[in-house]
């Protein structure tokens, strides 16, 4: 897959994006009710009004966003003449912002239409600008949306709806809370680790992957606890790139499999939802991926490298495990209050996820990930 994207980063780069809006007339302006209060976010759309002829503003835009609510977003929009979508937020606005790009354009299939698997042809100019760092969406095909009546999520996936232009702002991510800083930094380590242990892994997402976490494991700690650390949060960003361009070029499995129905049953945040099942997948998949795992953990600043490939292996799934831990994450389902009375159902949803599924390195039967979801409820007796 082809990823076209011209890619600005760097410090204060928002002063100076004017030349994307040159020729552009008619803008949509993507964002949530959060990020559109944020002071640098408010000079950005000033920015771009003072360019152009007409800005129509989305703010509105939830956190972990519907099928219903992008319906709603659609029919209350009238986008005749957007020239160009901007989208700045994390993975839900900047997820929306892709789908308009497409649904912009005259004679686009519905919604409903791109959920039943029809392919988009095209779309309107577009510009990403990531608010967590994070998902990865500037960099990846997929627009994920939670299906409320199937209690779980699904993904829109195309690689028209990458886009023109994205923008890595290390200022713009300083002002996430530090539990968003780290359950969106775990999003992107999932990314990173399940692409490079993926099936469909090969040269060209193991580098994606490989230079996204050593710049992940470098900095995620330090992000968090200095939020104005920019030259971290700039790692960061570039972190969460590399994940979603190692989904363009590859794919995540089990974490992400196993993750979409606590998302749609227990409507827990996607990093959260993942943090919690890192560590535990993570084991579950070891044995197949000794070798990749002993160079993942090579990356680990100051990482005993003298251990064998078995050891470095264990070691790194350790590391995940007390990483969760430093991060103040919750480890287990037991902490959120959650009880173990819907396993069956989040069993057969996740062996559901074909689409992941197919990615785990190793045979996964339905007893495996029931055995996987059981050490979430540490405390609850089956
Ligand atoms: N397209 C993809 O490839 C992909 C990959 C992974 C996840 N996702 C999807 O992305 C969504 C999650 O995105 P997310 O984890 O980035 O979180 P999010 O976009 O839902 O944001 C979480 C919360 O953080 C706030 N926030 C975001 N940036 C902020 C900032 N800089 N300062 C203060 N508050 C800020 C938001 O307003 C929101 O309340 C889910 O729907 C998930 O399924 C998509
Ligand atoms: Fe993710």
């Amino acid at each position: 897959m082809n990823i076209n994207s011209t890619v600005i980063s760097g410090y204060q780069t928002l002063n100076d994006i004017g030349y994307l809006l040159k020729d552009r007339q008619h803008v949509l302006l993507v964002t949530d009710k959060n990020i559109g209060g944020i002071p640098l976010v408010q000079e950005l759309i000033k920015q771009v009004c003072d360019k152009v002829a007409t800005v129509k503003m989305v703010d509105s835009v939830p956190p972990e966003p519907s099928q219903h609510d992008v319906a709603a977003i659609v029919a209350s929009l009238d986008t005749s003449g957007v020239d160009l979508v901007i989208g700045v937020g994390g993975g839900s606005v900047l997820d929306v912002a892709k789908l308009l790009s497409v649904l912009c354009v005259a004679h686009s299939p519905t919604l409903e239409a791109l959920l039943n698997g029809e392919k988009p042809q095209s779309r309107t100019a577009s510009l990403l600008i990531p608010t967590t760092a994070g998902t990865g969406s500037e960099a990846t095909p997929n627009a994920i949306l939670a299906i409320p009546e199937k209690e779980t999520k699904v993904g829109i996936i195309s690689p028209v709806m990458l886009p023109d232009y994205v923008v890595l702002a290390p200022e713009l991510t300083t002002s996430m809370p530090a539990h968003i800083a780290s359950s969106t930094g775990i999003d992107a380590l999932c990314h990173l680790i399940e692409c490079f242990t993926a099936t469909v892994s090969n040269p060209v997402s193991d580098n994606y992957a490989l230079i996204g976490l050593q710049k992940l494991f470098a900095s995620l700690e330090t992000a968090v606890a200095e939020p104005g650390n920019l030259a971290a949060r700039l790692d960061m960003l570039w972190a969460s790139y590399y994940g979603g361009a190692a989904i363009a070029h590859a794919g995540t499995h089990l974490v992400h499999a196993m993750s979409y129905p606590l998302g749609g049953k227990y409507h827990i945040p996607h990093g959260v939802a993942n943090a919690i099942l890192l560590a535990p997948c993570m084991r579950f998949v070891r044995p197949a991926a000794v070798a990749k795992f002993a160079q993942a953990w090579d990356l680990v600043p100051g990482a005993d490298l003298s251990l064998s490939d078995e050891e470095k292996s264990v070691a790194l799934v350790d590391y995940f495990a007390a990483l969760v831990k430093r991060l103040k994450l919750p480890a287990s389902l037991d902490e959120l209050g959650i009880g173990s009375d819907h396993l069956p159902y989040l069993v057969e949803a996740a062996l559901d996820v074909q689409r992941l599924m197919k990615n785990v390195p190793a045979p996964v039967s339905a007893s495996d990930v029931r055995d996987v979801y059981l050490t979430l409820f540490p405390t609850q007796n089956h």
